[in-house]
């Protein structure tokens, strides 16, 4: 089964999807797909024979085929991914670092990605057309990157260009967190991507050829990196996708210096400034580091912030007996604690939360997909339409350049 899809195709999570796995007595369990379907997901279906397969048959599988297939096939792995998946991963990191290993990744002809869609479709943006990127679960969406569609990007383009007559000092820039056409529509104009770990590059990049900065999904990481530029939040407007030109006077428009898009993540918009006080109150010796998806206040509240791989590597370098609240997604905040059992290290976020969507890759999918390519069909494929592409790809390597 081959699935062309370069849509965005985020199952919105429900409440009870995302109670089914934030928990208070700290336990994050794999269970079986039975199980988790049961607790109230609407994952894409998969054959009910990978139902009720426990853990172990899973591995077992997963060992097989790997063994069968070698390395024609790649398992790359987000920080955020659950440890039951990470186990699996030849290659971890961060939306850049994947990004990279994916552009560099020649050899094999199955790249799987264990992440969201963005990422995967990213992924075959970077690679051959000979070469095939498997997201195992369809619905692995991101809620941020939904949050900016084709056609609300568009119309916000030209609402610009009828205010300030011209669009040829404007630099869009979008964050990784965003779909295919939404890279293509910043590499047709003049535009690049960034990632959480470079975007300070990617606006001296953009100030550097324009005057403005049209900066998607996310509004939060777009505030925190224009404000340590040194931009006055006065020269900050934030586009409501859901009002009329955005919500702006044509005098806002052409007053801010960057325009944020309305966007969040679910996920780091839960830190709170209130959860940083109460870790310094418990221990003042901790340090409080968090991801740029975290609002202003709590960034600012923070001693350090950056992206998933600057945490990991802060934390695994920092002395013994040091002790870190951290503002990330909770897999990946555990993960730490486990391989840094030297460290005090703890989630700011007493309720224990996984990013849902993420969370949606079980191993059970990612058996499904091995046993696919064994059988010789391409289950799950991502493959970014050809003029998404194309633009797409201009958008992205204007980033690899500048990120080195
Ligand atoms: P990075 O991988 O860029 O740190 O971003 C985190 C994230 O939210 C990925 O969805
Ligand atoms: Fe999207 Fe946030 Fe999850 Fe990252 S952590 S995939 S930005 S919802």
């Amino acid at each position: 089964m081959t699935t062309a899809f370069t849509k965005q195709t985020t199952i919105p999570i429900t409440e009870l999807e995302q109670s089914a796995f934030c928990q208070t007595d700290g336990n994050l369990r794999t269970k079986t797909l039975e199980e988790e379907f049961a607790a109230g997901v609407r994952w894409q279906k998969v054959p009910t024979r990978y139902l009720k397969l426990t853990p172990e048959e899973i591995a077992e599988g997963i060992e097989f085929a790997r063994n069968e297939i070698g390395e024609k096939a790649v398992l790359l792995g987000h920080h955020y991914q659950r440890d039951d998946v990470i186990q699996y991963a030849d290659f971890t990191g961060d939306s850049y670092k994947l990004s990279k290993m994916a552009a560099e990744t020649k050899d094999a002809k199955w790249i799987i990605f264990c992440g969201v869609h963005f990422m995967a479709e990213t992924a075959d943006i970077l690679t051959s057309s000979d070469q095939n990127v498997l997201l195992p679960n369809m619905a692995a969406g991101c809620s941020m990157a939904d949050m900016a569609t084709a056609t609300d990007v568009s119309d916000c383009w030209d609402d610009i260009e009828s205010v300030l007559g011209t669009t040829d000092q404007v630099i869009p820039i979008t964050y990784m967190n965003s779909a295919a056409a939404i890279k293509a529509h910043c590499g047709k104009n003049g535009g690049l991507v960034c990632t959480s770990s470079n975007a300070d590059k990617a606006f001296d990049w953009a100030l550097e050829r324009g005057e403005k900065i049209l900066f998607l999904p996310d509004q939060h990481l777009g505030r925190n990196t224009a404000i340590a530029k040194g931009i006055s939040e006065d020269d900050m407007a934030v586009w409501n996708p859901f009002l009329p030109m955005g919500g702006l006077s044509e005098e806002e428009i052409k007053h801010a210096k960057v325009i944020l898009w309305q966007g969040h993540c679910s996920v780091h918009t839960r830190f709170t400034v209130d959860q940083i006080d109460a870790a310094r109150e418990k221990n003042s010796e901790t340090t409080i580091i968090v991801h740029p998806e975290c609002t202003q206040e709590v960034v600012a509240a923070a001693d350090m912030y950056g992206s998933t791989e600057m945490i990991l590597d802060t934390i695994a370098k920092a002395p013994a007996g040091t002790s870190w609240g951290v503002g990330t997604e909770i897999s990946m905040v555990r993960r730490l604690a486990a391989e840094n059992p030297d460290k005090d290290i703890f989630c700011l976020d007493p309720v224990v939360c996984p990013c849902a969507t993420m969370y949606r890759i079980h191993p059970a999918y990612v058996l499904w997909v091995l046993e696919g390519i064994m059988a010789g069909l391409a289950i799950n494929r991502i493959e970014v339409e050809p003029e998404t592409q194309r633009n797409a790809a201009v958008a992205l390597q204007r980033m690899l350049e500048i990120a080195g």
